[in-house]
């Protein structure tokens, strides 16, 4: 990253000349640096949904939303999703650096060591009712993660971060599966010392004295990919959640647990479910693709066609392609069909061909096809954006950490554009019309 010489020039009524410094990334991205705008000019900047606003310096992720470019500290997410499992990829992400052989086998051996919960935080999955939305209980119980966990609560030495970085990835996959089994009515599975992380989790969620279940080696590597491919993205909305509450040193359990709660909504990780939702609607009621499409074009309904769109992608999302592979790959090992699968095929094929898609760049995003997996593999639905998380949490615990260790940041807070009424005297309640 380079603060270049060159000034970018801001002329503001009354023919004011501000220079702003113009600050080019890595990659070539140019922004301005309004660090000081209103100090010296008393002006602020206007930006909703901060779409033309940088929150911070970063070197986690790399998103060129023009090319279709994802990357994890350089490395290419095809390339990683490939090569790598979830352990390395949250060891990339979270240390900076890809694990050797001996590396990654401590990092499993202390996930592992950490997978336990507190036996009291199981009498809290009890209490919920067993429709309770499971990112409802997702997120109290990663909050309450710092109640029986509290080294955080001090001004914790750096040394403590290790540890509850690694407390934070192993439990989320405990809390998810425990979720589960709350809502099925079945005991908690613990986690096993020989098992590595997604074996774990499919054993914790799926075994039951009776099924004799053994992890499917093919559902454990779809899983791992599936996780690596939800590892990180950018300053998403979540991610974003648990910056600004990072910055206030809250500590990283309740930073998550703030960004569980933004994942939830369907324009962000929440959209896995509204998917599975949309194709299960299409195809329990043999609605015909093109009225699907007609409906999300219309401005008269709140319909949009979930799974598609991007705030930063203008093309594909790389993440989807890999998804939609991986149905197919796994369909055709399986010799099977899946009427969902046919009808997202069939729902791309239309929209990528259509003028109000195509105008406004909408493209598969990352939930598309991700639902579809996650269905073939037997995860109900209202657990998709649990699993979403589950992805998330090196991605989160790396922003988190960075934010932490950045000498230019400070307590986020964002200015306003005041709209509201002019000052106003308080009339006595006894004169009040
Ligand atoms: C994730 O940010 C990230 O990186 C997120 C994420 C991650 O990994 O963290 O990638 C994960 O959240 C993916 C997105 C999941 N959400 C959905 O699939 C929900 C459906 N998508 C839309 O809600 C929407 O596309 C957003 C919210 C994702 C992005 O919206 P933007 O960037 O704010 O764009 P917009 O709402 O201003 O839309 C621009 C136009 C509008 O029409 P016009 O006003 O120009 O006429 O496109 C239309 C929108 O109505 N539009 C859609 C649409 N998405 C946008 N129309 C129909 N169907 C859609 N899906």
């Amino acid at each position: 990253m380079t603060v270049e010489k060159q000034k970018a020039h801001l002329i503001l009524p009354g023919d004011k000349d501000v220079q702003l410094d113009v600050i080019t990334d890595n990659m070539g991205n140019n922004s301005i640096d309004i660090e000081r705008l209103r100090a010296n000019t008393g002006y602020i900047t206007y930006d909703p949904g901060f779409a033309n606003t940088g929150s911070c310096l970063s070197s986690i992720c790399y998103i060129d939303g023009e090319k279709g470019i994802l990357r994890y500290r350089g490395y290419d997410i095809e390339d990683l999703v490939e090569n790598c499992d979830f352990i390395e990829v949250a060891h990339l992400l979270v240390k900076g650096v890809l694990p050797n052989a001996s590396e990654r086998k401590n990092y499993q051996m202390l996930l592992n060591k950490h997978s336990m919960l507190h036996y009291n935080m199981q009498n809290f999955f009890r209490s919920y009712p067993q429709d309770a939305h499971p990112m409802s209980i997702l997120a109290s119980m990663v909050a309450s993660l710092s109640a029986f966990y509290p080294e955080m609560e001090e001004r914790d030495p750096e040394e403590n971060i290790d540890l509850t970085v690694t407390r934070m990835l192993s439990k989320m996959r405990t809390i998810a599966a425990f979720i589960y089994r709350q809502a099925n009515g079945l005991q908690f599975v613990d986690p096993r010392w020989e098992y590595m992380y997604c074996e774990n989790f499919l054993n914790m969620m799926f075994y039951t004295p009776v099924n004799n279940y053994h992890p499917n080696p093919v559902h454990v590597d779809l899983l791992n990919k599936l996780l690596i491919l939800h590892g990180d993205h950018e300053q998403n909305c979540s991610t974003s959640a648990v910056r600004l509450v990072g910055s206030s040193e809250a500590n990283l359990y309740a930073s998550v647990a703030a960004g569980v709660c933004a994942l939830w909504g369907p324009k962000h990780g929440g959209a896995n479910q509204a998917v599975m939702a949309m194709l299960k609607n299409i195809v329990d009621n043999d609605i015909p693709v093109d009225d699907v499409i007609e409906k999300a074009k219309r401005k008269d309904n709140p319909f949009v066609l979930s799974g598609f769109g991007h705030r930063v992608y203008k093309t594909f999302d790389p993440r989807a392609k890999i998804a939609k592979k991986m149905n197919l790959t796994m369909l055709n090992a399986e010799h099977r069909e899946d009427k969902l699968l046919e009808v997202a095929l069939k729902l791309e094929e239309k929209a990528l061909t259509d003028d109000y898609f195509i105008e406004r760049h909408l493209y598969p995003n990352i939930d598309f096809y991700t639902g579809i997996m996650f269905h073939m593999m037997g995860f109900p639905q209202q657990m998709f954006t649990v699993l979403f998380a589950m992805g998330r949490t090196p991605g989160w615990i790396a922003h988190w950490l960075e934010w932490r260790h950045d000498i230019h940041q400070k307590l986020g807070r964002p200015r306003q554009v005041y709209v509201g009424p002019m000052e106003r005297k308080v009339v006595p309640l006894d004169q009040r019309p």
